[in-house]
């Protein structure tokens, strides 16, 4: 039917022929036809021939290899994120002197209490199969309540927290949520690419802020009348290292207050400190409610999890 050698309204071959021709049993035959009359190919009455569908016009049948995509527009939105260079992923293969930041040590990570929790939680919580709350599990949402109040010194109710695959689209999120193209955004410079990208998608204006030894340098601050948002990273800045000392914090929450602007504060590694307690969240200070606080599993159990 597809390259033409049976033509729409003509007659397909009996069973009995073509169990005979392909060296199968009628059954399958009678099978395949019945599942061919069943989506329409075939028409099939008893005691009457099977004929191809009258109405039945087949495209030409693909040819094999790659084919070209549709020449449709893509939107304003699809080509900014179409002409963005993005950096290119690991191969996955050992190298002799490897300096990419971020990886997790396999052996550390808790394989068998892991197993232990997902397996009892399936069983014993077998209505969590079901559709959840688009905003995250109620449970997991309570007990990150109480870690980051432990944790990062952050006060909260779990109806403000929003489960995620990550910081990657808490940002989006963020990005997409609170920037229009008249919009600009402040962003370290250097920063996080990754996050970058997903503000500069939304077609809106980036005003970069220097960073020093001490980071963001809140001195420089834009008071653009246009500037939505600040993208910063105060527990360990990205990729410098720098703490964001307290003087510094507070003249960032003093100009988010001023511009009225968000301030989006990325804690992806703030847990970890070498040998001392790490300092408390931006977000813990904040009294005005301009912080948008992100966090992720990526950098204390792993990136697959694509959990935040
Ligand atoms: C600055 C920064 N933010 C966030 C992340 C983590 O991203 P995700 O939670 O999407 O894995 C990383 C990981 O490398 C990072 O360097």
């Amino acid at each position: 039917m597809a390259d033409g050698t049976l033509v729409a309204g003509g007659t397909v071959p009996s069973t009995r022929a073509l169990a005979a021709a392909f060296g199968v049993s009628r059954t399958t035959v009678t099978a395949v036809y019945e599942q061919l009359a069943a989506e329409g190919f075939i028409v099939t009455a008893a005691g009457r021939v099977a004929r191809v569908a009258s109405q039945l016009a087949l495209a030409a049948p693909p040819k094999p290899g790659r084919r070209a995509p549709p020449q449709t527009p893509l939107s304003a939105y699809g080509r900014r994120v179409e002409n963005m260079v993005l950096p290119a992923l690991s191969s996955g293969q050992p190298l002799q002197l490897d300096f990419l930041y971020g990886a997790v040590a396999a052996r550390d990570f808790p394989a068998l209490p892991w197993r232990r929790a997902h397996q009892a939680a399936l069983l014993q919580h077998q209505q969590r199969l079901y559709y959840g709350p688009p905003e995250g599990d109620v449970a997991l949402r309570r007990a990150l309540q109480g870690y980051l109040a432990r944790a990062r010194g952050l006060l909260c109710n779990a109806e403000q927290i929003v489960i995620v695959h990550g910081s990657q689209q808490a940002i989006d999120l963020c990005a997409r949520v609170l920037l229009d193209p008249e919009d600009a955004f402040a962003f370290e410079d250097p920063g996080y690419l990754m996050a970058r990208r997903c503000f500069e998608a939304t077609g809106a204006r980036l005003l970069p802020v220097p960073v020093d030894d001490l980071g963001l340098d809140t001195t420089q601050l834009p008071e653009h009348r246009a500037v939505r948002l600040v993208y910063t990273t105060p527990s360990h800045q990205f990729p410098l290292g720098a703490m964001l000392p307290i003087g510094r914090r507070q003249e960032l929450l003093r100009w988010a207050a001023r511009r009225q602007a968000w301030i989006i504060e990325d804690d992806y590694d703030g847990e970890f400190r070498y040998g001392q307690r790490p300092i408390d969240a931006l977000h813990a200070i904040d009294t005005q409610g301009r912080v948008l606080y992100i966090g992720t599993f990526s950098t204390a159990l792993s990136p697959q999890l694509r959990l935040g």
